[in-house]
């Protein structure tokens, strides 16, 4: 007998060889059918940062390695996604205005309406996370999930910890459990609402905090489990619209402190401030010698709003100053860097003090 196969059995073989081949291509096709579409808009930060070696963790340069670098050097989200990356801008975060606000935000509600994305990833520098992530809280329509990710350490760092906050937030944003909760912040195996979330630490990696309101949820294993709803109103059920908007108004900053005067809150108004938030200490109270510079701003058409520098709690309405009198506002628990957002998108509809309290208290 010949020591080859006869040409029936090797067709035989060769048939099935295909096959098996076809299956397994027709396998991963439906698995590939089977994962979650997300979008990584890349902005930034020191996830996208590098260092001289790999123990540079402060003094490093962010916002220099590009979007598919960041997605090729976690090859485990491709099992878990289908994922798509853009470069929406390529900077540090202290450097984010207004401008990058509305280009990210138009850009994040135009690939929500896509049938094909079923979530959305920014990375993003931690220094003003919480900011952008409040913004598109209040402007996004779409109940998909949308998760803001950045990290502490560059990517050429030991230990760095972008590519399991990545990872993480890819996880998050393909879950269909994460949808109507707003805007999430992904970080150090926690999960924040975007409303109450700060940083907390300058360098740490477990800076990202909701102290007293807490976390919403965790992720282990790569799986989000949620313990909390978000309460106040966001993405769909708010009234902002940033379609038409090509900026937004002045709202700034003065901050409080002891022998604190009328020097900061003078010049943000004689700079074209439309609004002010008063970062006050400890209930948002007024220094005299801030008082009449603000009360001026206000009978100057200036909305001002009373927020607290303390970091938790609420400033009471008519608590420290009597601002139905003073016609001011309350920041409610915004931080004051958040209450700044809300007092611009509240003055692309209103400058209705009574309006924007309305606001306040509802988002
Ligand atoms: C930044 O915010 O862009 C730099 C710092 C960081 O991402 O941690």
């Amino acid at each position: 007998m010949s020591k080859q196969f006869p040409q029936a059995v090797r067709a035989m073989l060769c048939g099935f060889m295909f096959m098996f081949a076809a299956a397994v291509q027709a396998e991963s096709v439906n698995n590939a059918a089977k994962l979650p579409n997300v979008t990584i808009l890349a902005t930034g930060g020191t996830i996208a940062g590098t260092g001289a070696t790999s123990t540079t963790t402060v003094g490093y340069t962010a916002a220099t390695v590009g979007v598919q670098s960041l997605i090729a050097a976690v090859p485990e989200i491709a099992k878990v996604a289908n994922v798509t990356g853009e470069q929406v801008f390529q900077i540090a975060s202290e450097n984010i205005g207004d401008a990058q606000w509305l280009q990210l935000a138009k850009r994040v509600n135009v690939l929500l309406a896509q049938p094909n994305v079923d979530g959305i990833v920014i990375t993003h520098g931690t220094d003003t996370l919480e900011e952008t992530a409040y913004f598109l809280h209040l402007v996004v329509k779409s109940k998909k999930p949308v998760v803001l990710v950045g990290s502490m350490r560059p990517s050429t760092a030991l230990s760095a910890d972008g590519p399991i906050n990545l990872y993480n937030a890819v996880r998050l944003a393909g879950t269909p459990e994460a949808a109507g909760r707003g805007v999430l912040v992904a970080m150090n195996d926690q999960i924040h609402s975007a409303r109450d979330v700060t940083k907390a630490n300058t360098t740490t990696t477990d800076t990202f905090r909701t102290s007293e309101l807490g976390v919403i949820g965790y992720i282990q294993g790569g799986k989000p489990f949620f313990y909390r709803n978000v309460v106040r109103n966001h993405t769909l059920d708010t009234e902002f619209d940033v379609t038409k908007l090509d900026g937004l108004p002045q709202v700034d900053v003065a901050y409080a402190y002891a022998n604190v005067g009328d020097v900061a809150v003078n010049a943000l108004v004689a700079a074209g401030a439309r609004g002010l938030v008063h970062a006050g200490v400890g209930n948002g109270s007024l220094p005299a010698r801030t008082k009449p510079a603000l009360v001026k701003a206000r009978k100057d058409g200036v909305v001002v709003v009373r927020a607290s520098r303390v970091g938790q709690g609420i400033v009471a309405r008519n608590g420290e100053a009597n601002d139905d009198a003073l016609d001011f506002v309350v920041a409610d628990t915004l931080s004051p860097q958040k209450a700044r957002i809300l007092l611009m998108l509240a003055l692309t509809k209103t400058t209705s003090t009574r309006e924007i309290q309305r606001m306040f208290y509802t988002y």
